[in-house]
């Protein structure tokens, strides 16, 4: 069972986050740098997924083999910077499905307005991953699973590379169920919302954009 909130204190996980940090790293090798991240995070989101027994056969004999159970799990990824996120567990698990959530923080009161918002169906039935690198204050991150448990998740864990204590304690205080599992606890946010020492901001540093 996941406790509220796991860090993934791996020393390839460290290692990564470390490059992606430093403020040279240009944009296509920040992208790479979280792709592979996000597929070592998605290895331990999923360390507990349910298996059956089925039976298949290999070039030698009968066996019976673990497979996963259930329905394929959904990913939700929260744009923009949750794709960083999203393409590299995708690849892993080609088969999840994928919903987005659309929220955009007002620069000025720091909360969250929606303006996109498509998930797959029967999120009821399936395990529902969250992705967005960046925890900060958790307004978004609580309105976004506001959203999913509206829509009828009722099994969700939120990923993420950099959490803020400030986000951990506003999704813990939101949404308890939920397990929050990142590469860094960092120290704080700024007055303008940003994880301190952090890495700046997620979108831009994945796009080039600012
Ligand atoms: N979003 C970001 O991209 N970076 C932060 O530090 C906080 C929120």
């Amino acid at each position: 069972m996941y406790d509220h909130l796991t860090i993934v204190d791996h020393p390839l996980v460290q290692h990564k986050l470390s490059l992606m940090r430093e403020k040279g790293t240009q944009s296509a090798v920040f992208r790479q740098l979280l792709r592979e991240i996000s597929q070592l995070l998605a290895y331990e989101v999923t360390r507990e997924l349910p298996m059956i027994t089925q039976e298949i056969e290999t070039p030698i004999q009968k066996m019976d083999t673990p497979v996963l159970a259930g329905k394929k799990l959904a990913l939700v990824s929260i744009l923009r910077a949750g794709n960083g996120l999203l393409d590299g567990i995708l690849e892993l698990i080609p088969l999840a499905r994928v919903g987005f959530v659309g929220l955009y923080r007002d620069e000025e009161t720091l909360k969250p307005v929606q303006y996109y918002f498509k998930v797959p169906e029967d999120l009821g039935d399936r395990l529902v991953i969250a992705v967005d690198p960046m925890l900060a204050t958790g307004n978004s991150s609580a309105a976004a699973i506001d959203l999913l448990k509206q829509a009828g998740a009722t099994n969700i864990r939120f990923l993420c590379l950099l959490a803020a204590p400030e986000g951990v304690a506003r999704m813990k205080e939101a949404h308890p169920d939920v397990p929050i599992i990142t590469a860094a606890l960092d120290e704080k946010l700024n007055e303008n919302g940003y994880i301190v020492p952090g890495l700046g901001d997620a979108g831009d540093r994945m796009f080039g954009t600012k």
